[in-house]
C-alpha cells in the first residue's frame, strides 16, 4: 500500500522496510562489528577456504524469493565476512594491514547511509567542503606548501595513476626514472597509461634499497644524449619490502635543476610524518610536486581510502569534463567539482570518515598511534638482535618494517615457516625477496599489537 502525505500518494516502497526491521538490522549489524573489534585478538589473523567450499556455502540459485534476512545475516558475517585477511588483527603482519578505527568506521557508514556523492558542487556541497578541508589538513600533516590540493581515491595505486596520468596529460611523453623497490602498482599505471616500454627506466636501488640519485643522474644524462626527453622521477616514501625512505633533499635538487616531476610514493609510509622520528626519516618529502598517502593504512581509515596531494592547477586541466548534461545545477563560482581532479565521476564520499575521526580522536592521538609502532618494530628488532645465533636481522625496522632470516636455513623453510604460522591463524606473516634471498618480513602498524604478540610470533617462526 502507499501512504499519504498532505494530499500527495506515494507507491508502496518495495526497496524499503518498516521502521522496526531496519533498527533491528541495523543494530545487528553495529552489534557484529562491535563484536568483531573486542574478539578479534582470539579469531584468527587470517582464514581462507578453497572457492568450492564458500561458493557452496553462499551461492546457491538465484533468490527470485525473499530469504529471511536473519539467515543470510548469519551467512555474511560468520562466514564471508570471516574467511579473509583481518588486516585490523594485532598479528596480522602481512603486505601492509588496515588497522581501522571505529570512529572512521561511523564517518564510513553515515556516508553509505546517505548515498553521499562528491562529484560536483552543486550535488554535493557538503561532502564536498569536507574533502576539501580533509585534503587541507593532510596537506598541512604533510607539510606541503600553502598551493597543493588534492583528492581522494581508492587507494595508493588509484593516487599514483590519477598523478601520472594529470602530470603526462600537462606536459607529454618523457622517461620516468625509479627504482627496483618501487611499489609494482607506479610500473602498472605507466604501463595502463600507454607508456612505451622505453621510457621506463626501473634503476637497481642502492645497498640500502633506496633509488640511487647517481643513477638516476646518470640515467637522465643517457636519455638526454639519446635525445630522450626526461619527465619524472619516482620516490618512495617508506617501501613495501623494507621501510626504505628514497633521499627527497637529493632527488629534489635533481628534479630542480633539470626541470622533472618528483612524484613521491608515501602509501604506506607517508603519515609516519606526524611523529618526530617519522619526519626526520622522511626529510624532504615535502618537496614532491605530487605525493600519494593511503589514509586506510597507517591513518586508521577502513578501507578504501587513498589521497593524492599535489600542486594546485594540474589535476584540473587533464580531467575536467563538463558536458551538457551535467550543466543543469549552477554552482557557485570558484567551487570545486571533484569529479574533474581524476578518473571517477559518481564518487563516495571518502572525506567524511577521515573527518569525522581526525575530529573524534584529534590528531595527537594519531601521532600517538603512529609513534607506537615505530618502536615496536625497533623493539622486535632488538628482540631478533639478543639472539645471534638464530637470527639475522637483514635491514633494520624502518618506518614499522623490519625483515629478518633464520640463520642456516633455506628460501623454502623461511617460506613454509611464515605460511604455516599463517595457517595456524595465530599470526599472518609473509616472505619477500630481497636481492634474491627470501627473508621473513613484518608490517607492524597496529596500534594494539603488543611486545608480547612480538614475541610470540618471532619464537613461534623460530621453532
Ligand atoms: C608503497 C606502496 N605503494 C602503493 C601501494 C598500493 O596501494 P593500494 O593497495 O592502496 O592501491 C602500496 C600497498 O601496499 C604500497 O605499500
Amino acid at each position: 500500500m502507499g501512504s499519504k502525505d498532505e494530499g500527495r500518494s506515494y507507491p508502496a516502497d518495495t526497496l524499503g522496510m518498516d521502521k522496526e526491521s531496519m533498527r533491528r538490522l541495523g543494530y545487528a549489524a553495529v552489534d557484529a562489528v562491535i563484536e568483531h573489534l573486542e574478539n578479534k585478538n582470539n579469531e584468527p589473523a587470517i582464514d581462507s577456504a578453497t572457492p568450492d567450499s564458500l561458493l557452496n556455502a553462499l551461492g546457491g540459485a538465484l533468490p527470485e524469493q525473499p530469504k529471511a534476512s536473519n539467515e543470510s545475516f548469519d551467512l555474511l558475517v560468520k562466514t564471508a565476512l570471516h574467511h579473509q585477511q583481518h588486516g585490523d588483527h594485532p598479528r596480522y603482519f602481512a603486505r601492509v594491514p588496515g588497522p581501522s578505527s571505529f570512529a572512521a568506521i561511523i564517518g564510513e557508514w553515515l556516508g553509505t547511509g546517505f548515498n553521499t556523492i562528491a562529484a560536483s558542487w552543486p550535488g554535493g556541497a557538503g561532502p564536498s567542503a569536507i574533502e576539501l578541508i580533509v585534503i587541507d589538513w593532510l596537506r598541512q600533516l604533510m607539510d606541503l606548501p600553502k598551493d597543493y590540493d588534492g583528492v581522494l581515491v581508492s587507494g595508493g595505486s588509484h593516487a599514483s595513476l590519477t598523478a601520472i596520468a594529470a602530470v603526462r596529460g600537462q606536459w607529454g611523453d618523457g622517461c620516468v626514472y625509479l627504482s627496483d623497490q618501487t611499489h609494482a602498482s607506479l610500473i602498472r599505471a605507466l604501463f595502463t597509461l600507454g607508456f612505451p616500454r622505453e621510457l621506463i627506466r626501473v634503476l637497481p636501488s642502492d645497498d640500502r634499497y633506496r633509488l640511487s640519485t647517481a643513477s638516476v643522474e646518470e640515467a637522465i644524462a643517457n636519455d638526454l644524449q639519446c635525445g630522450r626527453r626526461p619527465l619524472m622521477v619516482i620516490a618512495t616514501a617508506g617501501s613495501t619490502n623494507t621501510g626504505a625512505v628514497d633521499p627527497f633533499h637529493e632527488l629534489a635538487d635533481l628534479c630542480e635543476a633539470q626541470g622533472l616531476w618528483l612524484h613521491v610514493d608515501g602509501a604506506y609510509g607517508a603519515p609516519a610524518a606526524l611523529t618526530d622520528s617519522g619526519a626526520q626519516s622522511l626529510t624532504g618529502m615535502n618537496r614532491a610536486d605530487s605525493l600519494t598517502l593511503d589514509p586506510h593504512k597507517w591513518l586508521f581509515q577502513p578501507y578504501d581510502a587513498g589521497c593524492l596531494l599535489i600542486k594546485s592547477g594540474v589535476l584540473e586541466p587533464s580531467f575536467t569534463m563538463n558536458p551538457e548534461y551535467l550543466k543543469d545545477v549552477q554552482g557557485s563560482d570558484h567551487a570545486v567539482d571533484f569529479r574533474n581532479r581524476g578518473f571517477e565521476l559518481t564518487r563516495r564520499s571518502r572525506a567524511l570518515k577521515l573527518w569525522f575521526s581526525f575530529r573524534t580522536y584529534g590528531v595527537s592521538k594519531f601521532r600517538e598511534a603512529i609513534e607506537y609502532s615505530i618502536r615496536l618494530a625497533e623493539f622486535a628488532e632488538e628482540y631478533l638482535r639478543k639472539d645471534t645465533h638464530r637470527w639475522e636481522v637483514v635491514t633494520p625496522a624502518q618506518l614499522g618494517i623490519i625483515c629478518f632470516a633464520l640463520r642456516g636455513q633455506s628460501a623454502q623453510e623461511h617460506e613454509l615457516r611464515a605460511q604455516s604460522l599463517s595457517e595456524s591463524g595465530f599470526a599472518c606473516v609473509t616472505t619477500t625477496k630481497l636481492k634474491n634471498r627470501i627473508v621473513l618480513r613484518l608490517c607492524i602498524i597496529n596500534p594494539l599489537t603488543t611486545q608480547r604478540d612480538i614475541r610470540e610470533t618471532i619464537n613461534r617462526l623460530g621453532e
